[in-house]
């Protein structure tokens, strides 16, 4: 399975703070917002990544993570000229995407909790092993602002609209998303909205309709934000530096799942660290060198 960051747009309600730099490269506590989305879909196995970013900011996501190989990963870069929709990623992305079943994350998405890993792999086995494709309800007080599920009464999934003026439910479609490679040809299919946007809810309800998406509630073990605001953003922030104090474990470090998930040796993982010059920081990567896997 392939993974694309979506990380473009405009970033206009965090304006002047992404006046000259990208919303997805904005810090969040500790570490760039992009490093959120690109942790999860290592966590679910996926090593072979396209960075979607817009022209102004490609080099700079380049200069950040590289081609990948230091973790262990492949990173490929393409820009979108104008952030014309989700579902234009697979038509971007049509080339790198290939025969393969691809997950698609948002740039500015964060997800924590504990079994995530889990819920993660269901989706890559449903794409692979049913074709059929995944997607996430998760309980919100603002539906509003996102895609909600509608449910019948007996709790199955109806429908799904996108920023509904009253919602049918307080569940919310989180943004990641797992398909089967039929994907690229439905995305090919979509005709922009009312707001001018390719829907990655247009989608969704192409394999709704068919019987063919899976969805998984991600319960209330579960932390998902979405930062486009300055108080999400923030109460993001706040959030990662809670969970790091407390456990003295960091929250979507690279290397360090990089490490964990295999995908670079022990030695490879020291080796990464004495290039870094933050201290602190070089001092944790040494102790998941010593004491991480094992555990
Ligand atoms: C997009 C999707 C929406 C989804 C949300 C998740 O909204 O269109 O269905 O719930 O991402 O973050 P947008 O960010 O374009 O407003």
């Amino acid at each position: 399975m392939k993974g694309i960051v979506l990380a473009g747009g405009y970033g206009s309600r965090l304006y002047p703070a992404t006046k000259a730099l990208s919303k997805q490269l904005l810090p969040v506590y500790d570490k760039p917002l992009v490093y959120f989305p690109l942790s999860v879909l290592m966590l679910a196995g996926i090593r072979d990544i396209l960075l979607i970013t817009t022209p102004e900011d490609k080099n700079t996501f380049q200069r950040l993570l590289g081609d990948g190989s230091n973790l262990g990963i492949r990173l490929e870069y393409t820009v979108q000229p104008s952030p014309d929709g989700l579902a234009q990623a697979f038509i971007l992305g049509k080339d790198f995407i290939g025969d393969q079943d691809v997950c698609l994350i948002l740039g500015d998405n964060i997800y924590y909790g504990n079994d995530l890993i889990r819920l993660l792999s269901s989706g890559v086995k449903h794409a692979r092993e049913n074709k059929k494709a995944t997607i996430f309800g998760y309980y919100v007080e603002d539906p509003q602002r996102y895609g909600v599920l509608k449910f019948d009464s007996q709790g199955k999934a109806i429908a799904i609209e996108e920023k509904p003026k009253s919602s049918k439910s307080n569940y919310a479609v989180t943004g990641i998303y797992f398909y089967p490679n039929n994907v690229v040809k439905k995305a090919s299919e979509v005709k922009p909205s009312k707001r001018g946007e390719l829907e990655i809810t247009s989608i969704n309800k192409m394999y709704l309709s068919e019987g063919n998406l899976n969805i998984e509630i991600m319960g209330r073990g579960y932390t998902w934000f979405d930062t486009g605001t300055p108080d999400s953003l923030l109460e993001a922030s706040t959030f990662i530096q809670a969970i790091e104090k407390r456990q003295g474990l960091k929250v979507a470090c690279l290397e360090e799942i990089a490490y964990e998930m295999g995908y670079i040796s022990k030695s490879e993982l020291i080796n990464l660290s004495k290039l870094i010059n933050n201290i602190q920081f070089r001092q944790y990567l040494t102790k998941i060198a010593k004491y991480g896997r094992e555990k």
